[in-house]
């Protein structure tokens, strides 16, 4: 069975025919995944616009829906079902894609099934790489998240813990913002970090221990935070500017360098501290933010060092796309999970 898996959460339009495979190890294929990006329109702006974001998205759907089946070389009929991002996200945004899935889903005639954007993510790392072994735990860090889950059965996503202020992506995007160094601030920090010394400055890292008033369910100890680093690197940026003589190019790498540093460094910590502790037969780590070299050598160096498999999206799964939303379409209707057809957007859906 072919599905056609629709993402506007965020700002890139994105439509993908994914295949069933038969094989159990390595259950879908991609035949197309079509991705309109914004990040031009937004760039002027210093970040996403969300009306900027949701009028694109209606300018640009019905193309890149087209675009999809084509290459794939797929007609309506040959589909057995639509995938379409229900939230997290932005809600001009994702009531484009859940309209347009909607209105596909009544005309062609099939069913309708409604994803959530992380479920999304982590269903990447199964497109990318077969079934991972269970218990696995997954971290998955992007511009609007910054979430461990552990995976105990196939489609079954439990939340460990989460960031208590920024996602480590945001941070990444404001501190880009702060050095002058535009939108989106990710992959030039990683690019910048690259030629810099990451004990050039002192900035603190956040290690947190007691228990969220917010989320009494979660044990608070596997929690993020990136704020007070963000606030730090401000306060570096501003005291320089008071005296007046602008940072050199080796100073930004220095400080890209550092805060890369210990951003990596605690998303990696907190991940394997989780596997431990749930004794993961693998790991993983998914969203926009997996993109980052150093993240990604340092989790298959530590792996490797662990004996753990170790998990990743290719760099065009790691950013928002709409394959891994039809991947995890797929599960869930396989599962026996569809969405009625007055199923609505919800910007801040729960996962699990
Ligand atoms: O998953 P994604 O495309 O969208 C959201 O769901 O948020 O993630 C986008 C985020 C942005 O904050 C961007 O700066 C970050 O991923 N990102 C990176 C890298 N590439 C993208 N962060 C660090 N290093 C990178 N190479
Ligand atoms: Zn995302």
């Amino acid at each position: 069975m072919k599905i056609l898996g629709i993402e506007t959460s965020c700002d890139e339009t994105s439509a993908a025919i994914v295949e069933e495979t038969g094989d159990a190890a390595k259950p879908w294929v991609i035949r197309s995944n079509v991705i309109a990006s914004q990040v031009p329109i937004h760039r002027e702006w210093g970040g996403v616009v969300p009306e900027l974001a949701s009028r694109q998205h209606i300018r640009d759907i019905c193309g890149v829906v087209e675009h999809a089946l084509e290459e794939a070389r797929a007609r309506w009929d040959d589909l057995g079902a639509v995938a379409v991002t229900q939230g997290p996200g932005l809600v001009g945004s994702l009531l484009v894609g859940v309209s347009f899935a909607k209105a596909a889903a009544v005309a062609a005639g099939l069913p309708l099934v409604a994803v959530h954007h992380l479920a999304g993510h982590v269903e990447s790392l199964v497109l990318q790489n077969g079934e991972l072994p269970l218990p696995a735990v997954v971290l998955v860090v992007s511009g609007g998240h910054t979430s461990l889950y552990l995976i105990q059965r196939p489609g079954r996503y439990e939340l460990l813990s989460r960031t208590r202020d920024d996602a480590a992506g945001e941070a990444y995007d404001k501190v880009a913002k702060l050095l002058g160094l535009g939108y989106p601030g990710g992959p030039v920090i990683d690019r910048l970090a690259q030629g810099g010394n990451d004990r050039a400055i002192q900035l603190p890292t956040t290690r947190l221990t007691h228990a969220d008033r917010n989320a009494p369910e979660l044990k608070g100890d596997l929690d993020f935070s990136f704020s007070g680093l963000k606030t730090a690197v401000l306060r570096h940026v501003r005291a320089r500017a008071a005296s007046g003589v602008a940072f050199s190019d080796q100073e930004v790498a220095d400080i890209c360098a550092t805060f890369q540093r210990i951003v990596v460094t605690a998303l990696i910590d907190r991940l394997f501290d989780a596997a431990r502790r749930y004794q993961a037969k693998s790991i993983g780590i998914a969203g926009g933010v997996s993109a980052n070299s150093r993240l990604r050598a340092e989790l298959l160096e530590k792996g490797a060092r662990r004996e753990i498999p170790t998990f990743l999206p290719s760099l065009q799964l790691a950013t928002d796309n709409a394959a891994m939303i039809a991947a995890a379409g797929l599960r869930k209707f396989r599962a026996g999970v569809t969405a009625p057809l007055d199923l609505n957007a919800d910007a801040a859906l729960p996962l699990g």
